[in-house]
């Protein structure tokens, strides 16, 4: 008899690779950026069309400030010239579009266009995209916390109902469940200031293959290797196996 295969509620990616795979064919970073961008529709497809319900992307460290300013302005145009590009035919599947991290480092065009993407698409509730630009983990945890602080000052709050739940609320993503596998393509394996506190219980999954090159083969195999994994969340494999 074959397992059933479990799809993860939530996934979430880091998508590496795009330098070098241009780097290997002897063209500039940007080229390698604009095959990421075809990797991320397939992606956003497949994930959609296997039931995944929330799918978070990390376009934009809030560290990527600092590559060549040529590098920063493409990724920009790239962002921009994507949205245009693609919202219309995501909001026809009912895929809806948010952005997480600090919006206020770009471009007011930008801005406007990203106000517009995720109001259009606001209503759909087949599978969320969330776009993590100019986002870090440590930056999500200290504006939470600010948040909850301001609360406190403001007497909307205790100190003491400050749990688990209410700091994850204050979070990016807080209204969603936390993600149950993350992938890192190009080979490194490291968290990168992601989603620090939203990861703790994640599967991880790393693999070498480039951003612009992971293909639905590839996401498959993720798929299946988090299908292979037991999620114990602390508990003893007897413990997990005996409440299923
Ligand atoms: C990492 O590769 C990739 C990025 C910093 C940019 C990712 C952005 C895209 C794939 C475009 C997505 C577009 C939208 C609209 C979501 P890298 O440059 O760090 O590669 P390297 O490690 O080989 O140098």
């Amino acid at each position: 008899m074959t397992a059933q295969a479990t799809i993860p509620s939530h996934v979430c990616i880091i998508m590496d690779g795009n330098g070098r795979w241009a780097k290997k064919r002897l063209m500039p970073r940007g080229f390698g950026h604009r095959k990421g961008v075809e990797a991320t529709r397939r992606s956003v497809e497949f994930f959609a069309s296997v039931g995944v319900r929330h799918l978070t992307l990390f376009a934009f460290s809030s560290e990527n400030w600092s590559r060549p300013n040529e590098e920063v302005s493409s990724l920009m145009e790239l962002f921009m010239l994507s949205l245009q590009k693609y919202t219309g035919e995501l909001h026809d599947k009912g895929i809806r579009i948010r952005f997480v991290g600090d919006k206020l480092l770009f471009s007011e065009a930008l801005q406007q266009q990203i106000r517009d993407t995720e109001n259009k698409t606001r209503e759909n509730s087949r599978m969320s995209l969330n776009i993590a630009a100019n986002y870090g983990g440590r930056w999500d945890i200290v504006n939470a916390a600010r948040l909850l602080a301001q609360q406190v000052a403001d007497e909307e709050l205790s100190p003491e109902q400050i749990d688990d739940q209410t700091f994850r609320r204050a979070l990016s993503l807080g209204d969603g469940p936390d993600p149950d596998l993350f992938i890192r393509t190009g080979g490194e394996q490291r968290i990168s200031n992601f989603l620090l506190w939203q990861l703790a219980y994640a599967e991880f999954y790393f693999c070498d293959r480039l951003w612009p090159d992971f293909s639905n083969d590839d996401m498959q195999v993720a798929l299946d290797e988090y299908s292979r994994r037991q999620r114990r969340y602390g508990k003893t494999s007897e413990q997990v196996e005996i409440s299923g």
